[in-house]
Order: structure tokens, then sequence, then C-alpha cells
């Protein structure tokens, strides 16, 4: 199983202002939903809550040490029995959706990165660590324009990447 992480971020690696996200990109949302279909996505608990219900065609896990229960979820209290429970199932890639403390944590474990690169800067209190380069490949990037509706910024520009550790 390769262990796979999925975020979109700002300019200055902001990711989240009081648990909800900083921009919507309809577009994003749909490639999330594509790529995470039908296999296991990993967040921590204050990403679960807020999204508010586990995200259907996909086994939603929850990392928590405060007893969280959710029903349709499957909490844990340690990530690798939450990667053994991916596992015995045969799942071949599992998503780590996030937060920031999760992004954080599990960064060592993260086999593929898929990155949104959105053109926003501004107040956030959610950040995800600066991410060196030099030890992924590149394997696919895609550009997107901004969408402009009356002359206000609807839908920030943004691109989306996928990167692959070097061996
Ligand atoms: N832009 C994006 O792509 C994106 C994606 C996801 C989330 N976000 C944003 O990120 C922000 C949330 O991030 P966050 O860092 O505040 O919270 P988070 O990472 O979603 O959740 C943190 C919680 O996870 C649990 N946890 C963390 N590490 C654990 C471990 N090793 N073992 C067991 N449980 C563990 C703890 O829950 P307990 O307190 O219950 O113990 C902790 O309080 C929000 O603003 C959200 O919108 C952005």
């Amino acid at each position: 199983m390769i262990i796979s992480m999925i975020v979109a971020y700002g300019k200055n690696w902001e990711i989240g202002l009081n648990n909800q996200m900083l921009w919507h990109i309809s577009e994003d949302f749909k490639n999330f939903k594509q790529i995470t279909s039908g296999h296991h996505i990993l967040m921590g608990r204050k990403t679960f809550e807020s999204i508010g219900k586990p995200l259907p065609n996909r086994t939603s896990l929850v990392l928590s040490n405060s007893g969280f229960e959710h029903e349709g979820v499957h909490t844990f209290n340690d990530v690798q029995e939450a990667f053994n429970f991916a596992r015995k199932t045969a799942e071949e890639e599992l998503f780590i959706i996030g937060g920031a403390n999760i992004y954080k944590t599990l960064f060592p474990y993260v086999d593929k990165m898929y990155l949104s690169e959105v053109d926003f800067e501004g107040e956030a209190d959610a950040f995800l660590e600066p991410i060196d380069f030099s030890t992924w490949d590149l394997v696919e990037q895609k550009d997107y324009e901004e969408i402009t509706e009356n002359g206000q910024v609807k839908s920030p520009a943004w691109k989306f990447k996928v990167w692959t550790k070097k061996d």
C-alpha cells in the first residue's frame, strides 16, 4: 500500500482558518473526489469535524486521542493501527487528507503528494510545513485559470501537481 497526501495550500503555505477552507474552487473539489473515491482517507479529528460527515464512497479513518466517535467512521489513536486497518482490506493507496497537525506528523510516511498550489494570500491559522521538493519528482502538472464573476474573483488560479518520492 502506498501512502499519499492530498492538500491545497496558498502562497504562504496557508491551508485553513477557523477550521474551514480558505477558498472555494469547485474544480479542485471535483478533483479531490475523483482521486480519493474508492479509497481509505485518513484525517485528524478537527478536519473530520470541519467536513462534518463521512464522505461518500470512501472509508473514513479519523485520528483522535480524546475518545472521539462518529457513526460511519473508524477512529484510531495510533497511526500504525490506522494504516494496518487499511492494509487488511488490500487497499493500494491510502490518502492523508489533513489537517495541519496530521500533515506534519505523517509527512515522513508519504510516498506520493497531490498538491493544489492556490494563488491566494491571506489570513490563516493552519499551515503546511514548507516542503523541500529536491527529494521529490514532479510527475504531473495542470494549470487552472482564475474565474471571475462581475469583476470579482470567484475562484483563484491554481496549479495541480503530483509528486512522487525519489528512490
Ligand atoms: N487546504 C486543505 O487541503 C486542507 C485539508 C484538510 C484540512 N484543512 C484545514 O486544516 C485545519 C485543521 O487542521 P488542525 O491541525 O487544526 O487539525 P487536524 O490535523 O485536522 O486534527 C488534529 C487532531 O487530530 C488528532 N490527532 C493528531 N495527531 C494524532 C495522533 N498522532 N494520534 C491520534 N490523534 C491525533 C487530535 O484529536 P483529539 O484532539 O481528538 O485528540 C488532534 O487534536 C482546518 O482549518 C481545515 O480547514 C485544510
